[in-house]
């Protein structure tokens, strides 16, 4: 018992004294940002999702697509919620077409999107991307915040006591940590000699990607003279900003049903509170006459 609480003791002593150690897979340090998503009851935040579409329209579409989400997804409840007509016109000016057919004389045709049709990225195939991008690729974006994560580097018993806080705050957000500190993470927007870039963040310390969002260029949320929503603020464009909206949205890609998950998994639960008290109460009428 007592080498228990001693070793309970030593354990939080070892939680108190030291931060945990986060890293990329490549051992880079990666803060964790606070998310409107993350937790047992987070939920997106509308107004953030609209602007980080702008962003993903405006800085990243140039050479990312987004092919597991459509352009009526952009309209449907629990995310960006675009007016309808919206987001149908843009879908026809959208500069990335989709290839149909064959027509009637056997022929491919290219036509612009229809809001049931994947918001595609700009390249053909894989080796025109690369052809594009000194030799990298640059991934479809849809599920690019389930497939990274961050690593605890930690030792063991720390890592353990995080493990647990982690499991019982519903924390889940290790990818968009990632992506955010990827964006804000490039050192200077000049390529080396190998046309690579330096992003702390990036395993290996050095990336393809041209920095897509420096200081002198962001992502305006308000046109020239436009001015704010009534009822709505509207964050200043910094590169942060900007990141972190663009990486809300992209959860919001790689997990649409998100909300709704949460609202109803609360739901569940209180359900599941009350049927277990009825249970339990039945059980003690059935059983009363019964000596025991
Ligand atoms: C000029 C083209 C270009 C633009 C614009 C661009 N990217 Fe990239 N991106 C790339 C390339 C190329 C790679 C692959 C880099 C590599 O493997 O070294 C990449 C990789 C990535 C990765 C994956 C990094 C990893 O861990 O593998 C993410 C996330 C990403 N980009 C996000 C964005 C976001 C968000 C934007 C818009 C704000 C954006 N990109 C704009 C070209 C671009």
């Amino acid at each position: 018992m007592q080498s228990a609480r001693a070793f309970g003791l030593a354990l939080s002593a070892i939680a108190l004294s030291a931060g945990t150690v986060w890293a990329a897979s490549g051992g880079a340090h990666i803060e964790r940002h606070h998310w409107s998503f993350t937790g047992l009851g987070g939920q997106y935040d509308k107004a953030q999702l609209q602007r980080g579409f702008k962003v993903y329209q405006e800085s990243c579409s140039a050479c990312h697509g987004l092919s597991r989400l459509s352009f009526r997804n952009l309209f449907e409840a629990g995310g960006p919620e675009f007016d309808e007509a919206a987001v149908k016109s843009l879908a026809t000016e959208w500069p990335n077409q989709i290839v149909d057919g064959p027509n009637d004389d056997g022929e491919m045709f290219e036509r612009p999107p229809l809001a049931s049709d994947p918001i595609r990225g700009p390249f053909a195939n894989e080796k025109a991307a690369r052809a594009a991008n000194n030799g990298a690729l640059p991934p479809d974006l849809s599920l690019i915040i389930k497939a990274r994560t961050v690593e605890n580097h930690s030792s063991w018993p720390l890592h353990v006591v995080q493990m647990g806080k982690d499991v019982l705050s519903g924390y889940q957000e290790a990818g968009a940590d990632y992506v955010y500190a990827l964006l804000n993470s490039y050192k200077g927007s000049e390529p080396d000699t190998n046309g690579m870039y330096v992003n702390a963040a990036f395993p290996g310390g050095k990336i393809a990607m041209t920095p897509p969002l420096t200081v002198d260029n962001t992502v305006a949320y308000l046109e020239d003279g436009q001015s704010a929503p009534e009822g709505m603020t509207v964050p200043p464009s910094t590169v942060a900003q900007n990141a972190e909206d663009v990486t809300a949205f992209l959860a919001w890609a790689s997990d649409p049903s998100l909300n709704t998950r949460k609202q109803i998994g609360w739901q569940v639960m209180i359900y599941l509170l009350i049927t277990t008290v009825l249970l339990y109460l039945g059980k003690k009428q059935i059983w009363a006459r019964l000596k025991h």
